[in-house]
């Protein structure tokens, strides 16, 4: 990391009451100079919760919202305007149309309970906050799906179809894929997922897991939940990026372990013991998020030059009533995630 780059940061972080916060899946200059890391949840949480009046948030778009949403006082902006790829298969009127065509198939909109993975835009949040659901992380995602259970109704788990197929595995019930599945197998599902999924997470393969367990007998998996189902299953590990990191640190320094999620993450998780290498990437193609990696050094010293002279850009604002009715359901689930 440039030290220069890294000092003008701070000077400008100080001066202007920013926090500079960074998902795990960004470059390591920008993890290295960030005032806050974590996963999904625990930035929401800690970001909207930091009494600094200016988030400067190293991520993708949802992201940045999620925090502008939780605490609309505060002033968002971010380096890259980032979109993640998956939050971008979901928008509003994709959203009536998947409730119509469940409505066609029988089921009345007053038994669906909507969950939305935090990785979808407000406008999508604030349709599910709209119909009383709630938002999920990869982190929380259980502990919000038996409460959505709790009411009875069908539940409705977007855009994500492989975390919710992974929730209908874990929890042993029907499940189907909206536009896929027959009709016959969404009125028999309990969750009915929406067909969207994270291109990163779509290049771990069940091959690459017997694949690393033939070369090595004692190798553990640890993946994330946007894993195809079959690979989860496959597992002994799945978690959040946060709960990943936890998993790897607390093994054994020379326990194998091939990790399948963002390789950034997994390229920074263990140094190597007396020149061997114990960690692994689970992918023979590098899983490199492309809109993490966008953000740079330098852009993050820009967007707070332009903010210091009042010339702010890739600001966060979103239509009251759209954020009011998200945060209904982002709110619903930081009560669940105590
Ligand atoms: P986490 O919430 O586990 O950090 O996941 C975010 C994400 O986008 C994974 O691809
Ligand atoms: Fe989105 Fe996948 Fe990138 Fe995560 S890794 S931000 S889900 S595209």
């Amino acid at each position: 990391m440039s030290v220069e780059k890294a000092k003008r940061i701070r000077e400008l972080l100080d001066r202007n009451d920013a926090l500079l916060v960074a998902h795990y899946y960004q470059r390591d200059e920008i993890v290295e100079v960030a005032d806050l890391v974590g996963d999904s949840l625990e930035l929401a949480r800690n970001a909207s919760g930091n009494p600094r009046s200016l988030v400067v948030f190293c991520g993708v778009g949802f992201m940045g919202q999620s925090v502008k949403i939780l605490s609309p006082q505060k002033r968002v902006i971010m380096p890259r305007l980032a979109c993640c790829s998956m939050a971008r298969m979901i928008d509003s009127s994709y959203y009536d149309e998947s409730i119509k065509l469940m409505e066609s198939y029988g089921i009345k909109k007053e038994d669906i309970f909507p969950i939305t993975y935090i990785n979808s835009n407000a406008e999508v949040k604030a349709k599910v906050g709209e119909m009383g659901g709630v938002v999920c992380t990869s982190a929380n995602a259980s502990k919000i799906f038996e409460y959505a259970k709790s009411h009875n109704k069908k539940i409705f788990f977007l855009p994500d179809r492989c975390l919710g197929l992974n929730l209908a595995q874990r929890h042993s019930i029907p499940s189907a894929v909206l536009g896929v599945s027959s009709k016959e197998e969404v009125l028999r599902a309990e969750i009915i997922c929406y067909d969207g999924f994270c291109s990163v997470h779509q290049l771990f393969s069940v091959e690459d897991i017997e694949f690393y367990r033939a070369k090595f007998p004692d190798i553990l998996i640890a993946t994330h939940p946007e894993c195809p189902p079959e690979v989860v299953a496959k597992s002994d590990f799945v978690g959040s990026t946060s709960q990943i990191i936890n998993f790897v640190n607390s093994l054994e320094p020379t326990q194998r372990v091939a990790v399948g999620t963002e390789f950034n993450l997994v390229n920074r998780l263990r140094k190597p013991v007396n020149g061997v290498n114990y960690t692994f990437v689970l992918s023979s193609t590098k899983p490199e998020c492309p809109t993490m990696n966008e953000t740079t050094l330098d852009d993050i010293i820009n967007v707070l030059e332009a903010y210091e002279r009042g010339e702010p850009y890739n600001e966060i604002n979103l239509d009251s009533n759209i954020s009011a009715l998200a945060k209904r359901a982002l709110d619903k689930m930081m009560e669940l995630s105590k």
